[in-house]
């Protein structure tokens, strides 16, 4: 067990898709680059633009080849994307990505109603994928989905979890990401995760992505830190959820995540002033409230 906080965390900003992806509203292309615009001002240098499922299943994310073309390549950029599969990963090589994200699940209900598929036909079906991005160049990342719960099968043990994050580092990941998909992991469950984890792969190569549905994200984000976990995922506004996790809310909001890591003194490279910004333009055209406290807290004062 490490104690001693990271120097230096960096933030993979999901918003443009994972916060999106489960918006009522799709977002116009226009907004969409205007969105990611305003982030890599804000000094985020990770960014998941989209991503490259069917868009009858996911209809929000209709049009990301569109988006990644208005956006450009920011110089310092890693932009990604999600692939299910071979036609996804066509499509993200078409568009030129730096990095492509695969997805997985720890929990056989969540992965056949997110994918349609085993969890063993995913990897299957990820290895032709990985082996082509890598002919290409192209960066892997690879999610586990429902690591502290799962809306469909309930309790997921870490050992399972453990595994599938195994399989997918052997199959070449550079990263793989641990989705509390439905938040409901708490900071004692979370280390405890971590620990078991780093028994099996290095937690170097392993990022948090927290849901906030409980309430628990930016506590889970901690006990990371504690753990020694020094890549996280957020979502600029708190945007988002899953299509397959009823009622799961966006992940951890970039700018309270920002805040924290301010707060710590870990360097992070993102100005929290033009994230709040970004986090109420892209509330508005949402016609949603902003679920970043920090940026509602900001627009309080600013009232005042
Ligand atoms: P399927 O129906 O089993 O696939 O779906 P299929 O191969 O039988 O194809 C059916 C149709 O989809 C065909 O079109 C294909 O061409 C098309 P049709 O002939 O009917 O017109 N299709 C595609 N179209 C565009 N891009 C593609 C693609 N593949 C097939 N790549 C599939 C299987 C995986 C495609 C489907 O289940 C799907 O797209 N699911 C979406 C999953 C998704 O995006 N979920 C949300 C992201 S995961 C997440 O949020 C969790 C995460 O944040 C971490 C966490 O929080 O835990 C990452
Ligand atoms: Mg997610």
């Amino acid at each position: 067990m490490s104690e001693a906080l990271p120097s230096r965390v960096r933030v993979v900003e999901v918003g443009p898709r994972d916060g999106l992806q489960n918006e009522p509203q799709a977002l116009g292309i226009a907004e969409r680059i205007q969105l990611c615009e305003a982030l890599v001002a804000s000094g985020v240098r990770h960014l998941e633009v989209g991503s490259f499922v069917s868009p009858k299943w996911v209809p929000q994310m209709a049009g990301t080849a569109e988006v990644l073309a208005g956006l450009g390549r920011p110089a310092g950029v890693v932009r990604s994307v999600l692939v299910p599969n071979m036609k996804g990963f066509e499509a993200a090589l078409a568009a030129g990505v730096e990095e492509i994200a695969v997805f997985a699940a720890a929990s056989e209900g969540f992965s056949q109603r997110n994918i349609n598929c085993s969890i063993a036909e995913s990897l299957a079906r990820f290895v032709p994928v990985v082996e082509g991005a890598q002919a290409a160049g192209i960066r892997v990342r690879g999610y586990v989905s429902c690591v502290l719960g799962c809306p469909y099968d309930g309790g997921i043990a870490p050992d399972q979890v453990a595994s599938v994050t195994r399989e997918l580092l052997e199959l070449g990941c550079a990263e793989v990401s641990l989705g509390d998909t439905i938040g409901v992991g708490t900071p004692g469950r979370t280390r405890a995760l971590w620990q078991r984890l780093g028994r099996e792969v290095p937690l170097s190569q392993l990022a948090g992505h927290f849901h906030d549905t409980y309430g628990q994200a930016l506590a889970n984000v901690y006990a990371s830190l504690l753990e020694g976990v020094a890549v996280f995922d957020s979502s600029v506004a708190g945007l988002g959820g899953c299509p397959y996790a009823s009622g799961a809310s966006g992940n951890v909001a970039s700018e309270d995540l920002v805040y924290l890591l301010d707060g710590l003194g870990i360097a992070s490279g993102l100005d929290l002033p033009q994230f709040i910004e970004a986090g109420h333009q892209v509330s508005a055209q949402l016609g949603r409230r902003n679920e970043s406290r920090v940026g509602r807290a900001r627009a309080a004062r600013a009232l005042d």
